[in-house]
């Protein structure tokens, strides 16, 4: 079987989230299976072609209805995993590779062309595989060539992933023929709410839909998690699965990871107080094993229940912890907790920055990871921290709810802390259940270092999840 990756990021040639994480991991992890997977991705300014090798392998013309586009394909190899760069200068050597003002265009140039050059390029997938708004556009240009009966595109079948319902990709309905070169036929499909709705399109047109955890996608159905897309999904909720994400294991690694100060397994976690203590050395902060460390890692945006941290922050503090912030987002967010800074100068750092060796001595270092989202699709910052044996305490949606088990105990078993309403002293109740533990119950608080270091987040349950999903649709391809 052959499965194309379309996607707008991938890790670690560039990355702003956590669809760059899955994307730089997932298809490495079905590669593993013996599945021939690739990538396709665009070529942006900041993908450092010499570093990853990248080569030059042609160039074609995508006609996006007037335009005639000038479209270089480079190709690398990344272990084991093929990957295609979409090569169009004036679209991808921009600044930012989101919010630019001609992101419809962009994107549909993009995703037109990760279909088009596939003959081009001697690669006939089974599944393309698209990922989030920006490449839902793929799928339908998929089906209008089906339709039109191209031989080459005839046995694909497509799978649309979610990873964030929040951003659809919705856009002026007058961009559809001129801009997005859809036929009359087509319009309906991409039509939501009298606006243009990439997902949307994406959602009618895929063969399967999946998300990133099981709870996420029965969260779907509900208004206030689905951004207003519950009653498409519902209407195709029998093509929609849940799949939650996995983390790959050799980049996050805190026996291995080089970005620490002292390395540490399952066994030797006593080590990781250490550091802790160069953190807190580092910070600024007072050197004390004893005072508990919150961390967080983040966008600074209300899906991240920043401001639940905000409204009870000083009562957090006073129960003797120190907190490290790190992230970007929202300017009010970044403001705000600068000024707590400000003012808890000696608990507090709010790190305004995107910074991966930083993150990974904040995992490393904090006894208590805190991530209070209002909806998280997957998460893998809980997994990382896991991983790192920093104990999460979390809002009981969507992939926490899946990945973290609350701990019990009476039985030792369970790997966090969660709560169960978004609510700021919801889950300032959470914090002083796993202070009481950090406290005044060392052995059940290395019990649950244990069971969370030991919690298995790796890929391969999850990949062949969607090896499994990937049969079944070529098997009811074949029965029809
Ligand atoms: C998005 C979601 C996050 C998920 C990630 C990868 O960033 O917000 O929950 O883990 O995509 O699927």
């Amino acid at each position: 079987m052959k499965i194309l990756f379309i996607a707008a990021e991938a890790a670690p040639f560039i990355k702003t989230g956590g669809l760059g994480d899955v994307i730089g991991s997932l298809p490495k992890a079905l590669n593993n299976e013996r599945i021939d997977t690739r990538v396709i991705l665009p070529l942006y300014s900041k993908i450092d072609k010499e570093k990853y090798n990248l080569n030059f392998l042609k160039y074609v013309f995508i006609n996006l209805g007037w335009r005639n586009l000038y479209c270089g394909i480079f190709e690398t190899k990344l272990n084991g995993v093929r990957y295609y760069f979409i090569d169009n200068e004036q679209y991808f050597f921009r600044e930012k590779i989101y919010g630019e003002f001609d992101d419809a265009e962009r994107f549909a140039f993009f995703s037109k062309a990760a279909i088009e050059i596939l003959p081009h390029i001697n690669f006939r997938p089974d599944i393309i595989n698209a990922n989030d708004w920006h490449t839902a556009l793929s799928i339908v240009y998929l089906a209008i060539l089906k339709d039109k009966s191209y031989e080459y595109f005839s046995r694909m079948s497509s799978v649309l992933s979610i990873h964030n319902i929040e951003f659809q990709g919705r856009f002026n309905c007058e961009l559809l023929d001129t801009l997005f070169d859809i036929e009359k036929k087509y319009h309906n499909a991409l039509i939501y709410d009298s606006d243009v709705n990439l997902l949307k399109g994406g959602i009618q047109l895929a063969d399967r839909i999946n998300t990133v955890s099981e709870t996420y996608a029965q969260e779907l159905m509900y208004p206030y998690f689905s951004f207003g897309m519950d009653r498409i999904l519902k209407i195709e909720k029998n093509k929609l699965l849940g799949i939650v994400n996995g983390i790959d294991y050799q980049v996050f690694n805190p026996n291995k990871d080089k970005n620490i100060y002292f390395n540490y397994s399952k066994t030797t976690y006593k080590e990781k107080v250490k550091n802790k203590l160069e953190l807190q050395r580092e910070l600024e902060f007072e050197v004390n094993p004893e005072i508990p460390m919150i961390g967080m890692v983040t966008r600074l945006t209300d899906q991240k229940g920043i401001n639940l941290v905000l409204e009870v922050a000083e009562q957090i503090l006073d129960m003797g912890t120190q907190l490290v912030v790190l992230g970007t987002g929202d300017k009010h967010y970044e403001i705000l907790l600068k000024e707590l800074e400000k003012r808890r100068k000696d608990k507090v750092r709010a790190l305004i920055m995107f910074d991966a060796i930083l993150s990974s001595k904040i995992y490393a270092a904090c006894d208590i990871y805190l991530m209070p989202s209002k909806s998280e699709p997957c998460g893998l910052s809980q997994l990382i921290a896991m991983r790192y044996g920093a104990i999460p305490i979390v809002n009981r949606v969507g992939g926490l709810k899946d990945t973290v088990q609350p701990y019990n105990l009476e039985t030792k078993e369970g790997t966090g802390f969660t709560f169960e309403s978004f609510n700021a002293y919801d889950m300032l109740y959470a914090i002083k259940r796993c202070l009481d533990v950090l406290y005044y119950d060392k052995a059940s608080w290395n019990k649950l270092i244990k069971n969370a270091m030991g919690y298995n987040s790796r890929w391969k349950k999850s990949a062949q999840k969607y090896l499994e999903m990937y049969k079944e649709i070529e098997k009811t391809d074949f029965i029809s």
